[in-house]
């Protein structure tokens, strides 16, 4: 069992993956908080729904980010994982170094293309024929922290920013709760910072 805070901006559906994942037994954790930089999402809603607390942590509220980001680390506390679902923040050292291989993100892309903002746009204007999605571990860069898992996305023809951003999505929804699991379970072992996986981890795909 793992103790998990996770941190969101939006619409909230990785959220639900992990929800849903726990409620049926996928993933041996629990969620103690869910806390978002806006109010009102829908993310929100969703953690309510489960029972599980909310808070608000404005950024807007904070003179600069190093403010904000000791506050949200007070506010986040000490779980096992921070995990970011559609957080839309970049975090600093300062509330990174409070949580060292112990935050995780899922980026829409197949890092290390399209780091950063609307990964999804970057890869149809690039033209790629395959996409995707990764989990990682954060740093103090953008997307640059230790990648755990990645599943691959094709590229349609006729696709657009958000058919395409769909399909990713519906592969972020199993990689994420999937990864949590082989944390979990110690399949997955973080040692500074480098993922150290079992032979079955491995050999997964989806
Ligand atoms: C996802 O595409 C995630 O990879 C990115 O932001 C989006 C969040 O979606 N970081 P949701 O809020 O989980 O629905």
């Amino acid at each position: 069992m793992i103790d998990l805070v996770v941190l969101v901006s939006g619409s909230g559906t990785n959220l639900q993956s992990i929800l849903d994942a726990i409620e049926s037994k996928r993933l041996d954790a629990r969620i103690l908080r869910v806390v978002s930089n806006l109010a009102g999402v829908r993310a929100l809603e969703r953690a309510e729904k489960a029972g599980v607390p909310t808070q608000v942590l404005s950024h807007k509220d904070f003179i600069n980010r190093q403010t904000f980001d000791v506050a949200l680390a007070e506010t986040v506390g000490n779980p096992d994982y921070v995990v970011l679902a559609g957080f839309m923040r970049i975090l600093t050292a300062t509330f990174l170094d409070r949580f060292p291989y112990r935050v995780i993100n899922i980026h829409p892309s197949l890092l290390p293309a399209f780091p950063g903002v609307d990964a999804q746009k970057q890869a149809l204007d690039k033209g790629v024929r395959i996409t995707g999605c990764t989990v990682h571990l954060v740093d103090a860069g953008t997307d640059t922290g230790a990648i755990l898992a990645q599943a691959a996305v094709p590229v349609r023809d006729d696709d657009t920013r958000d058919t395409l951003a769909a399909r990713i999505l519906d592969q972020e929804h199993k990689i994420l709760p999937a990864v949590l699991q082989w944390i979990a379970e110690g399949r997955l072992q973080l040692v500074d910072g480098r993922p150290r996986f079992s032979e079955v981890t491995a050999a997964l795909s989806f």
